[in-house]
């Protein structure tokens, strides 16, 4: 199951459910700035739709490039039907 959201406040996130665990990360390519909340899915990895980055929902690795660093991981709350996002660490 693949939920996209755009987090309240300026943090676009791409999330998706993996083997029973809602996962997010930055929605912004590290690469050029592609929208990965419109990038496919292929196993764990989120495809960017611009030049084809590949990165791990689970915690944004890069696993192919062009993209040379990775997602920012958000951190992901579910609670009374709702989802919550916030980023795993400061940007700065
Ligand atoms: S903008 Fe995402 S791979 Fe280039």
């Amino acid at each position: 199951m693949e939920i996209e959201i755009r987090a309240r406040g300026h943090v676009r996130g791409r999330t998706a459910r993996r083997r029973g665990v809602l996962n997010a990360i930055g929605a912004v390519c590290s690469h050029a700035g592609g929208p990965l909340d419109e990038g496919k899915l292929e196993g764990d990895c989120v495809e960017c739709p611009w030049h084809g980055s590949r990165f791990l929902i689970s915690d944004g690795r890069v696993r192919g490039g062009p993209a040379t660093f990775g997602q920012p991981p958000l951190v992901v709350r579910e609670q009374h039907g709702k989802v919550e996002v916030k980023l795993a660490h400061p940007l700065h």
